[in-house]
Formats: structure tokens, sequence, C-alpha cells
């Protein structure tokens, strides 16, 4: 039975059209000055026709499955968190099972919206653990652009399409994921949903006229409950994975709204220079964000091999949970850093910072 679970992979794919704060203004009564100010966002990336939240799914499956070295076909499990997928039924999962050829992996969605990711990551990293699988590919992917009423202006502005993969594999080596906490609250679910469409409003010429089909949201009292729940959450994963928040390297929120990832820091009093934040190129990507944070923050040196990282979110549902993990890196046979190593990097890093400009 494997020790642990650990990432190895990584990819993601945006869409290529990039709709700014002055396009939306051109739609809706709306500035540039209101949505950076309240949100953060300055531009997201919008599904070309054609494009699904399968098609993004796959693309950054693909990117991923490189970055590890694994090849779909020995692929075991295929999970897509999703809260645009593209059918009720099939899920989401086997469209990508399919178009990325993993013919011998189970697949199945997991919608717990903008935790989906961290739900996926929790459920293959528990079926590793447990010895019921070897790999997984765990994929957050929304094309949200579907869901938005273009009319109206308190939800337009906040979301983006994207999609972000991470291949887990099975370990024996003390690294990879260290622990995984969800919560959930379904007595607050009419805060923040899509009400019709589903079995208990079915799409009708009724529900299409008033807009029911479009995501719904009570913006303020989102806001409340998002900070204390990432910041609870966050407190959690860390405990259970016997560490402290000094210990933290990097954190990667949800990319919901940079006033709900400040205020999350603010409350655990963590320092800001250590948090990822693309909010401003991509919008609120829901289960998408944090594996496309993963990625960036890869590329930009911001995530180093050994590092303590914690992810955290909070969504619709209401859901919300947290992960801590050691970074590992792509899996090339490097060991990660000794602790003496990770000690230096501290060292260069306070040199770095105290350096006069
Ligand atoms: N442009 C200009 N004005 C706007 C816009 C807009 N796009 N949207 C709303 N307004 C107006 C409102 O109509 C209101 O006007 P009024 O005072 O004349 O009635 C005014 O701006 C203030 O509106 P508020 O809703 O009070 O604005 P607030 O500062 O709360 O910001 C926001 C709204 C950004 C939605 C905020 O509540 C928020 O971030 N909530 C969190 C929700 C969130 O991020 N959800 C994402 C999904 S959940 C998740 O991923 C965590």
């Amino acid at each position: 039975m494997a020790k642990n679970a650990v990432i190895t992979g990584w990819g993601y794919y945006a869409p290529s059209r990039v709709m700014t704060n002055a396009d939306l203004e051109k739609i809706v009564d709306t500035s540039d000055e209101w949505i950076t100010s309240r949100t953060g966002i300055k531009e997201r990336r919008i599904a070309a026709e054609g494009e699904t939240t399968s098609s993004l799914a796959a693309r950054a499956a693909r990117a991923a499955l490189d970055k590890a070295r694994l090849r779909a076909q020995d692929l075991q499990l295929v999970i897509v968190g999703t809260a645009s997928p593209d059918y009720l039924f099939p899920a989401t999962a086997c469209l990508v099972q399919s178009e990325i050829g993993a013919t011998k992996a189970g697949a199945f969605d997991v919608e717990a919206a903008c935790t989906s990711f961290i739900s996926a990551l929790a459920i293959a990293r528990g079926m590793i653990v447990s010895g019921a699988i070897d790999n997984a590919l765990v994929i957050g992917a929304e094309t949200l652009s579907r869901l938005l009423n273009w009319k109206d202006r308190t939800t337009c502005v906040l979301f983006g399409d994207g999609a972000g993969a991470a291949i887990v594999e099975a370990t024996n080596a003390s690294v990879g994921i260290e622990s995984t906490v969800l919560h959930g609250d379904g007595s607050k679910g009419e805060l923040l949903m899509v009400p019709a469409g589903g079995s208990k409003l079915p799409a009708s010429a009724d529900t299409v006229e008033r807009g029911m089909h479009f995501i719904s949201m009570a913006g303020g009292e989102v806001f409340k409950l998002a900070v204390k729940s990432m910041a609870d959450a966050a407190e959690e994963a860390i405990a259970d994975a016997g560490l402290t928040l000094d210990d933290i390297d990097l954190m990667i929120p949800h990319q919901a709204n940079i006033r709900i990832i400040d205020g999350v820091a603010k409350r655990l009093r963590f320092p800001s220079e250590k948090v990822f934040v693309n909010i401003q190129r991509y919008g609120n990507t829901s289960a998408a964000s944090i594996p496309i944070a993963i990625c960036e923050a890869e590329a930009t040196g911001r995530l180093r091999q050994g590092d303590k990282v914690l992810l955290v979110a909070f969504g619709g549902g209401f859901t919300w949970g947290a992960s801590v993990l050691e970074w590992y890196g792509a899996h090339d046979g490097i060991r990660p850093p000794s602790p003496l190593e990770r000690a230096g990097r501290v060292l260069e890093d306070v040199v770095e910072r105290v350096r006069p400009s």
C-alpha cells in the first residue's frame, strides 16, 4: 500500500479570447474602476464557440500527462470537478476520458462548485493511499460564461473560463498531499445557485424567459461566509498535516475576489507575499482556479520543490475545504531537497529581501 499521494504532473488551458473590463463597459453599466476596486479582476478568458468544458479539460489533461511522463492509457481514474458540465450526463470526465484515450480509467464528475478541485483531489488521494488505485487525473474545468446572464452586472463581471489538471500518483516517499479537509452547508445553497435546469425546475420556456438557468448570487452574504470558512479550513488542514502556519511557504487560494483572498490572509495573519494571486487575469474560474494557479506559481518560480503549500477554497453549496501538500515537482526522479537545503533556501530568501535595492 502506498504511503502517500503526490502531484507529479500539472497543466492548464485558458481560452485565447480575452475579455477586459473595458469590453464589459460596452455590454453592461459598469466600469473598470468598479470591477478592479471591488474584485481585483482586470480581464478574463471566454471560451470560443465550439469550445466546451470537456475540450478545455482535455487540453489541460494532455499538458499534465506530458509533465508527468504518463501515458493516457495507463491512467486508472479521471475526475473532473465542474459546475458547468457539457451535459447533465454523461459526465464531463467520461468525455475527457474518451478524448484523451484513457481507455482503462474510471471516470466521474465532482460538483462542489469552487471547491470541486480540492474535493476531487481528496478523493484521488484517499483512493491512492487506500491502495485502490495507483494514479488519477484530477481536473478542475469550467465554461461559466455559458451560465452567465450578460445583462446582470452583479455577476457577469466576476467569472471566467479555463481548466487546470493534476496527475496524482502513489509514492512511498515522504512527500505529497499531507491533509485534505472538506465541509458543506446545504442550508445556504440558495445564496449562490443556478435555479433552473435540474429536476426541481426543469428547463421550460418560463424558466428561460425569467433567466433562471443563469448564475444568481447574493454577493455580500457569500463574501462574509467565504472569508471565515476559508480561514477555518486552512487552519484545520494545517493542523491535520501536523504543521503550523509558519511552515507554509505558499498559499494558493481559490481566486474568487481579491478582497476575499486578502480577508483570509488577514484573518490568519498570513503574510500577503506568500499568497499567490492571478485573479486579475482570469476572474473567478471556479473549479479551475486553483489548478491554473498551481501551474502559474510553478512556472514563475513561486512554487519550488520541498515547499509546503496550502490550497483553500469556498464555493456554492456552500462547500469549502483545504489541503496541505509538500510540492515534489515533475516526475523526473529528483528527490525532494533535504532539510538542510530547505534551510539554505530560506536564508537566501531573507538575504534577498533585506538586500538594499
Ligand atoms: N458595476 C458597477 N456597479 C455595480 C456592479 C458592477 N458590475 N455590480 C453591482 N454594482 C452596484 C450595485 O448595484 C450597488 O449599487 P447601489 O448601491 O446603487 O445598490 C453597488 O454597486 C454596491 O453593490 P454591492 O453588492 O454592495 O457591492 P460589493 O462591494 O458587495 O461588491 C461583489 C459586490 C463584488 C459581488 C462582492 O459582494 C463580492 O465579491 N462577493 C463575493 C462573491 C463572490 O466572489 N462570488 C464568486 C462566487 S463564490 C466564490 O467563488 C467564493
